[in-house]
């Protein structure tokens, strides 16, 4: 027998570090371990099933076929409902918070956030995919959960993770206390210990960024891009371009190499396109506890004002100088966008 530790037995025996140790956070850990095996499965045969389903409607066994991720986000509700430890679900696919006020909920104290499939537009193409999500204790002291209680600072997370749906399958979580990565398995079904304290290196050599909107970047991101590309030996320049479009997997492969991922505002997104409450804050929060950085380009990410669940927000994350350094770009070129995102906090 292999000496191999499955995520089950590293989170009871971590479990206490966690802020409340009472095991029911370790429980929830568990359920979206359980609800991203099953992800994990159809995504594996996304392909399969297009080819099976009849117009892209049915399967060979008369379902309806659901795209993926409707499919992921019932997964993750029906695990998070089921195991009894969630009053309340911020998710990406529903415009309201889902309570949870069932028997199984009745004494529940954390709120999960959660986009269920982040990078959908790969699915097709056979390229990664993630899910995000972002673990916080109610802020209400009893009766039904409500918006107000995921609507906190990402300051406040007690957990956030992050799962890769890539040419291996990884799960990779904080409580607060460093970064863990967990292999998919599959011969065994189980996420195996991989990657223990996962560190960002502080610099690198890679961008990435949707090059095809460099017209309606501001001036700030146009200028660090040439700085990116400029060539200069001592710092290692011109850099590399890599830009999946699936931002989990993006960041995942930064956070092993190095490097800087940026959305920033653009003409059609003014106040950014990716989601502070289920993309933004879960990745930040990961991302600061391997020693990187994430900004919105002038202000830390986990410090936002949260108003609204689908909040958005321009983003700037990775290793920790290279974030510097393109914070110096948005402060000289493009000073009136603090003001602008400023305002999208008040
Ligand atoms: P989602 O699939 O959850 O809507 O998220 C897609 C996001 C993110 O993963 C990715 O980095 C970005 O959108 C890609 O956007 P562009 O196609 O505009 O580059
Ligand atoms: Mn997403
Ligand atoms: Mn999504």
């Amino acid at each position: 027998m292999t000496n191999v530790m499955t995520l089950g037995q590293f989170i009871i025996e971590r479990q206490a570090e966690f802020p409340y140790a009472k095991g029911e956070l370790s429980r929830l850990l568990r359920d979206i371990g359980i609800a991203a095996k099953i992800v994990n499965r159809e995504v594996n045969k996304a392909g399969l099933v297009d080819i099976l389903g009849e117009a892209g409607t049915m399967n060979v066994q008369g379902e309806a076929v659901k795209k993926l991720d409707v499919y992921a986000n019932e997964q993750f509700i029906s695990a998070l409902k089921s195991g009894g430890e969630c009053c309340l679900i911020a998710s990406e696919e529903n415009e309201d918070v889902i309570q949870i006020d069932g028997e199984v909920s009745r004494n529940a104290r954390y709120v999960v956030a959660i986009d269920p499939l982040d990078g959908s537009s790969n699915i097709d193409v056979n390229v990664a995919v993630g899910t995000i999500f972002s673990i916080y204790r109610r802020k209400t002291e009893s009766g039904p959960c409500t918006k107000i209680d995921v609507l906190q600072k990402g300051t406040e997370q007690v957990a956030a993770g992050y799962i890769i749906y890539g040419s291996s399958t990884m799960l990779v979580y904080t409580t607060g206390h460093g970064v863990n990565g967990f292999t998919l398995d599959p011969s065994i079904g189980e996420f195996c210990f991989s990657h223990p304290n996962m560190v960002f290196p502080k610099t690198g050599k890679m961008y990435s960024l949707n090059e095809g909107n460099y017209v309606h970047f501001p001036e700030g991101v146009k200028k660090y891009l040439k700085y990116c590309q400029a060539e200069d030996k001592e710092t290692n320049r011109p850099y590399t371009s890599r830009y999946i479009g699936s931002m989990v997997a993006d960041i995942h492969r930064n956070m092993i190499k190095g490097g800087i991922f940026i959305y920033p505002t653009t003409a059609s997104s003014p106040k950014g396109k990716l989601r502070l409450v289920y993309e933004c804050n879960p990745l930040a929060f990961i991302v600061e506890q391997a020693g990187g950085r994430a900004t919105n380009g002038f202000k830390r990410i986990m410090d936002l004002q949260v108003n609204e669940v689908h909040q958005r927000t321009p983003i700037f994350i990775g290793s920790e100088e290279m974030v510097k350094k393109a914070e110096e770009f948005m402060k000289e070129f493009s000073p009136e966008l603090k003001e602008v995102l400023e305002a999208v906090e008040a």
